[in-house]
């Protein structure tokens, strides 16, 4: 018996592309424009190869209209109240509800998904999004009491999920106050334009929602636009690392969702029928054309061939047809050069000798179809292993034990999501929490909620979109923005820096020598893994006071200094797993000793920066250590509740190595108010102190051997700033870096480090004063430190 076909009537969704004579314009201040030079390229339906309607071809005077209309729009959009701009994220959910079957249809005919999947779970996660968006918006002033919205926000989409990733990137945008130009794929421009129809039904005022239709070109004019505040991207790592390239020298906020090489690992224990139904949700969802896509199948040795045979039989059963079949699994790739990239990848895999494997089961004669394909023997740094596919093939290999599980898991440039499947909780918990991954379903897969961040580690990307965590990337303290640019206006304490001289002698530490014998000398080394090193250079370099006094000498940092310091920290990631409670101890203890040696420490910070500023930063430094030291153990993640029967434990977790590069003025107050966030949280850190005063390293690291802070968690390289921030930004086992500078120094940072795409908070050349408790210190710097992973668990079955 076979099934018959089912196919969904698409009359509604062609009667209403005729309504546009099959021509779109741009969606820009309300109303649909030709676009300025004329040009229309077709998007077509994969299925059948038969062109389906001419869009506009975006320019760059298109982008500009577009941003002007988002611009002007800004003040009254934000002048609304929370409850008016959730009225109308409200009513935007309705109407998708009102008109889900058509925007189904549309997304389907587009791109090519089944029927099924549009009609059940894109446009219903749309909507979803919306409401829990509304939500948001009228809890705004409640929940992020002194944020602002960014600004006008630039946002680029993929075609695989077109209206879903579109309601990813509006709804959050909108509900904080935000407003924005979206450029969707030129594959799947279709249900955007839906949308901006939506959009006016709804009476969202002109110009809150701009839709710029293009290729790669107009992302580009978008992404370089000066009036920007914003650009969140969802597509090819390789043109995330350029965005990050082309937004470095500029203030503009970024968040990447790039894409993945997910594992799918499956524990001798588990129940393996459920997870073949896993894989076909996996790897087989959208034709593969997932980010998240379990694509590299990680089996138990002990089960390995029994798992096999059980998917090979199921694969065997798929149906690969029409998209608009009710009855297809799998339905058509999005575009021939999608389809080419594919078979060109599977041939790559098929030369270096991994087994491919294709069920004998029909095409459709005519589209871009592809088989549902499994390869076994895949060497772990094989192309099929390490590269996204982007399509359906699932590369399989083994493992023994749970720790190999991880290793083989970890064992990926990307970290975007991971499954995991065993029926022992200890054991599917325990790989949930070592896989690097931003998503982990225990036992499922491929499930989101508007409730539940999304997002990558490492190359997969920074930021969340959904949760509190993605309503974040579309926020920033208001006060941030106001503040002067280093070097103008006055810095906070600045009025103390350079204003008194001690009169002591800050070689000796002390007010006097006794008859002519000269100071015993201070020499100050490195701090790398715990111990005082000698730099690699062998050169130092003069540490003045504000009247020219010799102050005394650091060593003069370069590349290898930062390497081993780098190579520390990565020893010391034991840190992340320490208790929060232990943290708290050490930081404490820290305190302890500090306070210890604040005469001495006050003595020699007065030679710098003035008897007062001294006093004060001790003061604050003392404080702020207790305050991380409370934080340690409440900065702690949350449980949601999506609908379905799971939850998604919401877990901070540190994000690695971290550089910091400290600021000058505040030599003390500084290094503690950027490196205490980050340790308290579980990160290891390779810090660059005050280049005004680097000696206060020397201070530091007595402070740190008397504690019982573990070798490796803060290493301490002196040197010049932008020549340690350059190997930083560009030292691929660096996960993230802070820099504190000015506008040359931020830029350099972010720039540099596309390479591994680490994320990069910078003060954007601004000045912060750390003095102040509300822009030095808490939650928005503990909110940096962390990457929320969301680990679905099955829950009430
Ligand atoms: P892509 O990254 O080129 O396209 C994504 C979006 O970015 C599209 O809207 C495109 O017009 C735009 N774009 C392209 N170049 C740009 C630039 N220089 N500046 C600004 N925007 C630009 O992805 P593509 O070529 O469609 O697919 C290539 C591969 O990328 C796929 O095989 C897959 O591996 C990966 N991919 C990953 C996605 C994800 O969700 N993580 C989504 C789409 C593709």
């Amino acid at each position: 018996m076979d099934y018959g076909a089912a196919p969904e009537d698409s009359a509604l969704a062609l009667a209403w592309l005729d309504q546009f004579q099959r021509r779109f314009g741009h969606f820009i201040n309300g109303a649909w424009c030709a676009p300025a030079q004329g040009e229309y390229f077709a998007t077509s339906d994969p299925s059948t190869g038969d062109k389906i309607a001419d869009i506009a071809g975006g320019s760059a005077t298109d982008v500009g209209a577009a941003v002007k209309a988002a611009r002007a729009a800004a003040p009254g959009w934000q002048a609304l109240t929370p409850h008016a701009r959730a009225r109308f994220l409200y009513a935007l959910a309705r109407q998708v509800q009102k008109h889900s079957r058509r925007l189904s249809v549309l997304e389907t005919i587009d791109n090519g998904k089944p029927i099924r999947e549009s009609r059940d779970i894109d446009i219903p996660l749309v909507a979803r999004h919306f409401y829990h968006h509304a939500g948001w918006a009228q809890l705004l002033g409640q929940e992020f009491p002194g944020y602002q919205a960014c600004g006008v926000v630039g946002q680029i989409i993929p075609w695989n999920f077109p209206l879903l990733m579109l309601a990813w990137k509006i709804a959050p945008a909108l509900a904080a106050g935000n407003t924005v130009v979206l450029k969707p794929a030129e594959f799947t421009p279709l249900t955007a334009l839906a949308f901006a129809e939506l959009c006016m039904e709804v009476g969202l005022p002109p110009g809150v929602v701009n839709i710029v239709t293009g290729d790669g070109s107009t992302g580009e004019a978008l992404v370089v636009h000066p009036d920007i505040d914003k650009i969140a991207f969802t597509g090819s790592t390789e043109v995330g690392r350029a965005i990050r390239r082309a937004t470095a020298d500029s203030h503009k906020k970024l968040s990447l969702e790039l894409g993945g090489k997910s594992p799918f690992v499956v524990f001798e224990d588990a129940d393996l029928d459920s997870a073949v139904e896993g894989l076909v949700d996996g790897i087989w969802l959208n034709q593969g054309q997932v980010c998240c896509a379990g694509s590299r199948l990680l089996m138990q040795e002990s089960i390995a061939s029994q798992l096999s045979r059980k998917l090979q039989a199921r694969m065997t059963t798929l149906r690969v047809g029409p998209p608009l079949d009710k009855t297809t699994d799998i339905g058509a790739i999005v575009a021939r050069v999608q389809l080419e990239r594919i078979e060109g990848l599977v041939a790559r895999g098929i030369t270096e000798g991994a087994s491919c494997w294709q069920p004998d089961i029909p095409l459709p004669s005519r589209g871009l179809y592809y088989k549902p394909t499994l390869f076994t023997n895949v060497h772990p740094t094989s192309v099929l292993a390490q590269q996204e596919i982007f399509g359906p093939v699932l590369a399989a290999m083994t493992f023994r034990t749970p720790a190999e599980a991880v290793e083989l898991a970890n064992n990926t440039a990307y970290g975007l999501a991971a499954s995991v499947w065993s029926e022992s909780v200890n054991l599917a918990l325990q790989a949930a929490s070592r896989i690097k991954a931003g998503v982990v379903w225990v036992n499922s897969t491929n499930l989101f909620d508007a409730a539940s961040g999304f997002g990558g580690y490492r190359e997969s990307g920074f930021g969340r979109e959904g949760g509190r965590e993605g309503l974040r990337e579309y926020l920033e303290p208001a006060w941030f923005r106001k503040a002067p640019l280093l070097g103008r206006g006055a810095a906070a304490g600045a009025d103390d820096v350079n204003s008194a001289e001690s009169g002591l002698d800050p070689i000796a530490g002390s007010a006097t020598h006794p008859g002519d014998e000269p100071p015993i000398d201070r020499t100050v080394k490195l701090y790398i893994g715990g111990k005082q090193v000698r730099p690699d250079s062998g050169y130092s370099i003069e540490c003045r006071s504000s009247k020219g006094l010799l102050l005394g000498e650091v060593p003069l940092g370069n590349r290898k200094d930062i390497r081993n310091a780098v190579e520390a920290a990565g020893k010391a990631q034991q840190w992340s797993s320490t208790t929060a409670h232990n943290r708290a101890q050490v930081l404490y203890y820290l305190a302890e000793n500090l306070s210890q040696r604040s005469q001495e420490l006050m003595t020699r910070l007065a030679a710098v920066v003035g008897k007062r500023q001294a006093s004060r930063e001790l003061k604050l430094s003392l404080e702020r250590l207790f305050a991380y030291a409370a934080w340690a153990d409440k900065y702690e993640g949350v449980v949601h509740s999506p609908p379905y029967r799971m939850v998604s434990l919401a877990m901070n977790e540190p994000i690695g190595t971290v550089g910091v590069v400290c600021p000058e003025s505040t030599p003390l107050l500084g290094f503690l108010s950027m490196v205490l966030p980050l340790v308290t949280t579980g990160n290891c850190v390779v810090a660059v102190p005050s280049a005004a005063y680097p000696l206060i390293a020397g201070d530091l690291y007595q402070v740190l051997e008397t504690s019982d802070m573990p070798g490796g968690v803060i290493n301490m390289v002196t040197g010049r700033p932008m020549e340690l921030t350059k190997v930083l930004a560009e030292h691929d086992d660096v996960d993230a870096l802070w820099c504190y500078g000015d506008e040359a120094l931020c830029a350099t940072a972010k720039r540099l480090s596309a390479g591994n795409l680490k994320q990069v908070w910078t003060n954007e050349g601004r000045q912060i004063d750390f003095f102040s408790e509300r822009y030095g210190a808490g939650r928005w710097y503990l909110d940096h430190a962390c990457q929320v992973k969301n680990i679905w668990v099955p829950y009430g079955e």
